[in-house]
């Protein structure tokens, strides 16, 4: 059987891309017991396939808080790291009580989200 090798990036730009979205994608360990990746599967939090761009407590069949429904953003690089310094901050009475502290953690994970499809 033969195995083809798919063309992607290749040298330093994409081993860069690729480390910061291993990176982000450690760092997503902690926020995966509540969210899934796959667009429209929620557990605990909503889903967060294709969660940059999207506009904040959109995702039709999750049941958001009156904090988040309210809030009223555009999920950016801006506005997620805002959030996930501080969601009960950022939107006060939310129900995500977990927050990311360290910057550089923050940029992974938020380039992370980036490439996950809707
Ligand atoms: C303990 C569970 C929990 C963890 C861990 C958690 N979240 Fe959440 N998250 C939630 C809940 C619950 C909501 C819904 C908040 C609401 O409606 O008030 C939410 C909402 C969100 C939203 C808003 C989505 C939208 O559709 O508007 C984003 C973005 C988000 N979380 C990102 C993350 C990221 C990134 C991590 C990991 C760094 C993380 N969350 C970790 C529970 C969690």
């Amino acid at each position: 059987m033969m195995l083809a090798c798919n063309g992607t990036l290749s040298g330093p730009l994409a081993a860069h891309a690729e480390g910061v979205t291993a990176a982000g994608e450690k760092i997503f360990a902690h926020c995966a017991p509540c969210h899934s990746t796959k667009p429209g599967e929620n557990k605990v939090g909503p889903s967060l396939g294709g969660v940059f761009g999207r506009k904040s407590g959109t995702e039709p069949s999750y049941s958001y808080s009156s904090a988040v429904k309210g809030l009223n953003v555009t999920w950016d690089e801006t506005t997620l790291d805002e959030w996930l310094r501080g969601p009960s901050k950022f939107a006060k009475g939310t129900k995500m009580i977990y927050s990311v502290p360290d910057e550089k953690d923050r940029r992974d994970v938020i380039a992370y989200l980036k490439t996950l499809p809707k």
